[in-house]
């Protein structure tokens, strides 16, 4: 390997990825093998990603609802077992998006459900591998945040998860600050408009297609693969000198 593979290689790291059953999750699994790491992909649903068979990496798919608390903690303890008790690599990439519904009609079930898998889960796996990392000089979080953390976007509705976001995005900074002393590198990885199977019915709605396209300077929907060199820019080595940032990935779409 050449000296600039090898600043990207993730060959002999460990991760864990959330949400890997779908969408932009699995893309990211998928790249993290792909760069060599040993990666949990995690899931309510079993994650099929199809993968080279001299793929560098390994994936180990592990089910798990990230909405109940006990069930994070046992998934995170099986992960550290499966890794070899050390991740280095944390993607809280996985949420829920209680699409579509008014802000002032949200269920308190939805909310309660938003924050559990958007917010909660992602402090308590980071919680989780801190030590670790902390133990091992250093280490990389990438929390998956959203356009709608710094913009409103009424004609989408999505009060609750976006408050989910900008939580998220906040706490990013903050573990940022508190960690670097130790290596452990914290950073938001910003989605603009991805297609996806959950966006997909509605960001390919032709009103709402031209809306978006009209205001991304890029002018197409982003895609999953989208994020391969912005997410091994923070993964990997690469990387080292990149803490507390949004790396946003939307053509544009907020730049004006
Ligand atoms: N796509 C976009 O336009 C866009 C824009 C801004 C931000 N984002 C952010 O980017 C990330 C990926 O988005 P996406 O569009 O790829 O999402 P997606 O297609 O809806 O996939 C979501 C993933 O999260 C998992 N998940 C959801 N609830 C879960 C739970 N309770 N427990 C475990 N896993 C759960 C799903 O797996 P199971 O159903 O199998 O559990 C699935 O693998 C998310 O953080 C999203 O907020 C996306």
């Amino acid at each position: 390997m050449n000296e600039i593979a090898d600043l990207f290689s993730l060959k002999g790291k460990t991760a864990v990825v959330t949400g890997t059953s779908a969408g932009i999750g699995a893309r990211l699994a998928r790249t993290l093998v792909l760069a060599g790491a040993q990666v949990v992909a995690m899931a309510r649903r079993t994650t099929h990603v199809d993968l080279p068979s001299s793929s560098p990496g390994e994936l180990i798919p592990m089910n798990v609802d990230l909405g109940q608390r006990d069930q994070v903690a046992n998934a995170a303890r099986a992960s550290l077992e499966a890794l070899g008790g050390r991740v280095d690599i944390l993607v809280n990439n996985a949420a829920f998006l209680a699409g579509g519904v008014k802000a002032e009609d949200e269920s308190y079930e939805d909310i309660r459900h938003t924050l559990a898998v958007n917010l909660e889960a992602p402090i308590l796996l980071a919680q989780t591998f801190y030590p670790g990392m902390r133990a091992a000089g250093g280490g990389s979080i990438i929390n998956m945040g959203s356009i709608v953390a710094s913009v409103g976007i009424g004609r989408l509705p999505q009060a609750v998860y976006s408050a989910s976001k900008g939580g998220l995005e906040a706490i990013t900074r903050e573990w940022a600050a508190q960690w670097s002393r130790y290596g452990i590198r914290v950073n938001s990885l910003v989605p603009g408009f991805i297609e996806t199977e959950t966006t997909a019915p509605i960001i390919n709605i032709e009103k709402i297609q031209e809306w978006i396209l009209r205001n991304t300077l890029l002018p197409r929907h982003g895609q999953p693969a989208d994020f391969d060199g912005a997410l091994l820019l923070l993964a990997s080595d690469a990387g080292r000198y990149i803490t507390g940032q949004r790396l946003v990935v939307d053509g544009g779409w907020t730049a004006h």
